[in-house]
């Protein structure tokens, strides 16, 4: 027998369940919630309900084994995570998912390092120095190189030589991976500050830059790179490049027009070896720390490259560490020069990959938009601004989000917190990229999009958001409405072929 305050509880539950009229309306918001966010208008056919169910298993068993485990990767440092997500059933799935463009990643941050070490080192002729800050340089010459040394330099030394005098090869040959990459088992003590990442990451990439300016390098790059990009299930890229000057062994420096054509005729090369590859594009960039007539000048020689290259050349856009380099608005009177001169010149800019708030660098978001931009890089800073959010939403403009570069790069630790959880959950414009996957030690953009689907994008996020978001990846390309369809077309016969594997019941993975 239940006592009467029992009896009176019992009673009551009945009575808040059932005639409190706020919780009617539960299901109606969750349904709603659901129909906002991205994907949630998707209708999915058969075969795809069947694949997303397999899929969204496999999800489940992962996600309450981390719970249990209190091991879960989205939530962990990139560098210790990388590890666990190779074992992950719903990595290798997102690996196998034709993932349609990417677009935002960096010329020199694409292939992995360790063919720069291994391939390109062992070239012959190529010369080594160390710097004092335990950095090094490379330089392809045929004898020891002449002119004044780079800044805090030892003498150059032949690799080959050196290599032979080494105990090590292989341990000295992961030093040198290591200088290309920002890879260190204790992340939170080697980068304790965003400046002293940011000044290490610039240092990668400008070790690099000796082996990749090199122009067998830089053609033998630039096919390997579209490789990897392609073994990761990508069927177009639009590519941000600084288009430095390039060299030969004799000395002969090469321009940025030679570097385009380069481009263009590897990428031809690469397409015939690769029917059912698309294409890459470019977008010209320059460093955000040059002062307004140098950003001038950069934005009149991408008007004209624009005009040399219109099947390859797509806008202008500005690089390097916002919070240490001017701002939009500082640099307005060079960026206007296009609207000015009444020359059409579309814009990608970088904004608010910041944690300041109400500075103006953190402005970059509204003045980018102010600027036309056709999209935002990163937009870490958005979602404090809810008029600009407005506007973007407007405008159509979406965000290229990547979230292994905002974490190695200090913005955020647990990638549940996320800014775009947020934006995910509005369903507002969004691409997923990669930005320099190579220095982060990634590949392709599987593991960003394993961040987004199993952090970012919670429990809830299935088939329909991945779809949403590859399907974004070719709507805001820059491509022409019939480039669109061309890449669409041919995504759309690996993607049947995709869920058609994962709908099986047998999932063999
Ligand atoms: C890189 O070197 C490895 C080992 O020598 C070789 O097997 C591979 O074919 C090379 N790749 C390229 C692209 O040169
Ligand atoms: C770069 O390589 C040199 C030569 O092996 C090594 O001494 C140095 O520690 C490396 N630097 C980094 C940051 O890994
Ligand atoms: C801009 O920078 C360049 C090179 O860094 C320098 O030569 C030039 O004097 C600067 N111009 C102004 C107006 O500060
Ligand atoms: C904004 O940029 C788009 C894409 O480049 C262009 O078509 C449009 O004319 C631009 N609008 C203005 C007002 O400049
Ligand atoms: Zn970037």
């Amino acid at each position: 027998m239940a006592s009467p305050s029992t009896w009176f509880l019992i009673l009551s539950m009945v009575i808040t369940c059932h005639c409190v009229p706020l919780w009617y309306d539960r299901k109606g918001v969750l349904a709603d919630e659901d129909s906002q966010r991205t994907g949630g208008n998707i209708i999915l056919e058969t075969r795809e309900l069947e694949a997303n169910r397999n899929l969204m298993k496999i999800k489940a068993v992962e996600m309450s084994e981390a719970k249990r485990t209190e091991v879960f990767p989205p939530s962990m440092h990139f560098f210790k995570a990388r590890y666990l997500i190779q074992q992950s059933k719903v990595f290798k799935i997102l690996r196998e998912m034709p993932k349609g463009a990417v677009l935002h990643i960096h010329d020199f941050g694409v292939l992995s390092v360790d063919w720069l070490v291994k391939n390109a080192s062992y070239l012959p002729n190529c010369y080594i120095c160390f710097t004092d800050a335990s950095g090094v340089r490379f330089r392809f010459s045929k004898s020891a190189p002449l002119g004044p040394l780079p800044l805090g330099c030892s003498d150059w030394v032949l690799l080959e030589t050196y290599r032979k005098k080494v105990e090590d090869v292989v341990e000295f040959d992961n030093s040198l991976i290591h200088n290309l990459t920002l890879l260190t088992d204790t992340p939170e003590l080697t980068y304790p500050t965003q400046d002293i990442i940011w000044r290490r990451f610039e240092e990668a990439f400008i070790s690099a830059s000796g082996l990749i300016c090199y122009a067998p390098v830089f053609k033998a790059y630039t096919y390997e790179g579209l490789r990897e990009l392609y073994d990761d299930n990508i069927q177009y890229i639009e590519m941000r490049a600084m288009l430095p000057p390039i060299y030969e062994l004799d000395g002969t420096i090469h321009d940025r027009s030679w570097m385009l054509t380069i481009y263009r005729d590897v990428t031809k090369q690469f397409m015939e070896a690769h029917p059912d590859f698309q294409g890459l594009k470019i977008i010209f960039t320059v460093h955000r720390h040059e002062n307004v007539s140098r950003v001038k000048d950069a934005v009149l020689v991408a008007i004209n490259l624009m005009k040399e290259f219109p099947d390859i050349m797509i806008g202008f856009d500005l690089v390097g560490q916002e919070d240490a380099g001017n701002s939009l608005y500082q640099l307005r009177d060079a960026l206007n020069l296009p609207s000015l001169m009444g020359v059409k010149l579309p814009y990608f800019f970088h904004a608010g990959e910041t944690s300041w708030q109400g500075i103006d660098v953190d402005e970059n978001v509204l003045d980018a938009l102010l600027l036309n931009t056709s999209r935002i890089g990163h937009g870490y800073a958005l979602v404090k601004h809810p008029a600009t959010r407005e506007m973007s939403l407007k405008m159509n403009v979406p965000l290229e989000i990547c979230p292994v570069s905002n974490q190695v790069l200090l913005l955020v630790n647990d990638l549940r917190n996320h800014p775009a959880a947020t934006l995910l959950a509005e369903g507002h414009p969004v691409v997923i990229s990669s930005d320099d996957p190579s220095i982060f030690g990634a590949q392709g953009v599987s593991y960003d999009f394993y961040e987004v689907f199993m952090g970012i994008g919670g429990m809830k996020a299935d088939l329909r958001t991945l779809k949403q978001l590859v399907m974004n990846s070719i709507i805001y390309s820059a491509l022409s409405q019939e480039g669109k369809q061309r890449v669409k077309d041919v995504w759309q016969k690996k993607w049947d072929m995709f869920i058609e594997d994962l709908a099986k019941d047998n999932l063999d993975m």
